[in-house]
């Protein structure tokens, strides 16, 4: 399956995917981030839209071009994330967050830069914020009947364990799970995984470009939609 001469089998499909890295203000020039990069992401909003799929892309933090043939829709925190993703899963055939969601978020964000001078500043307090991917499985059945879900997750030690239980705790009907740790690094144009389906399906997915795996997730979305 060669892109671009594949066929377009998510033609008249709408998809929604998320990607980057969601950033939790501490003061004005300060944030609680993390090292995703976009380019999975973005590699699953490309090749949809090689296929056909009209294609909205919800972008958190990414600095890459934007893909041929979809519609960015750029968010900076988890709870603007939430918001963008309610709003566009609306009528969409699959969703994918491959976004990286921060778990936490400072308690307060300040209005004034923290400046050295003065007291030592006190600890961040943290509060958890609203999981997206449950969020949109348990509004599924009200909001987008019939919608594929698909989750992310990287994982260390037992991967194919540990994303049984994820998928299982999140309710999507795919996990793609990579596994980290021993060199793999975040910002790499290759990409491994291991998709696991609700239905007990296990599909490994070798070494590759980010654009070979994404296409091999769409294979299994594809597989799914009614
Ligand atoms: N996710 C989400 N909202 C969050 C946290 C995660 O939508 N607040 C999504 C991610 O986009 C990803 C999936 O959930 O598709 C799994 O994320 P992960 O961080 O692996 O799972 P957590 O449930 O946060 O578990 P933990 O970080 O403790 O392993
Ligand atoms: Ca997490």
């Amino acid at each position: 399956l060669r892109r671009g001469t594949a066929a377009p089998d998510l033609a008249g499909r709408r998809v929604v995917v998320s990607a980057g890295g969601t950033r939790e203000a501490i003061d004005p020039v300060r944030f609680l981030g993390n090292h995703s990069s976009g380019k999975q992401g973005y590699a699953l909003a490309r090749t949809a839209a090689a296929r056909g799929a009209d294609v909205t892309l919800v972008a958190a933090n990414v600095s890459l071009p934007d893909p041929a043939g979809a519609r960015v829709v750029r968010v900076g925190s988890a709870a603007e994330l939430a918001e963008a993703m309610e709003a566009e899963r609306r009528g969409a055939d699959a969703v994918v967050m491959s976004a990286a969601v921060a778990d936490f978020r400072p308690v307060r964000s300040v209005a004034s830069k923290i400046k050295k001078s003065g007291a030592a500043p006190g600890p961040i307090e943290l509060v958890e914020n609203p999981d997206v991917l449950a969020g949109l499985v348990a509004s599924r059945a009200s909001e987008a009947p019939g919608q594929t879900i698909v989750g992310f997750a990287a994982e260390t030690d037992d991967v194919v364990a540990n994303g049984r239980a994820k998928l299982e705790r999140k309710g999507c009907d795919l996990l793609v799970v990579n596994q980290v740790g021993g060199g793999r690094a975040f910002g790499t144009e290759d990409n491994q995984a291991v998709v696991l389906g609700a239905d007990g399906s296990v599909t490994d997915i070798p070494t590759g470009p980010k654009d070979d795996l994404a296409d091999r997730v769409w294979d299994l979305v594809v597989e799914r939609l009614p």
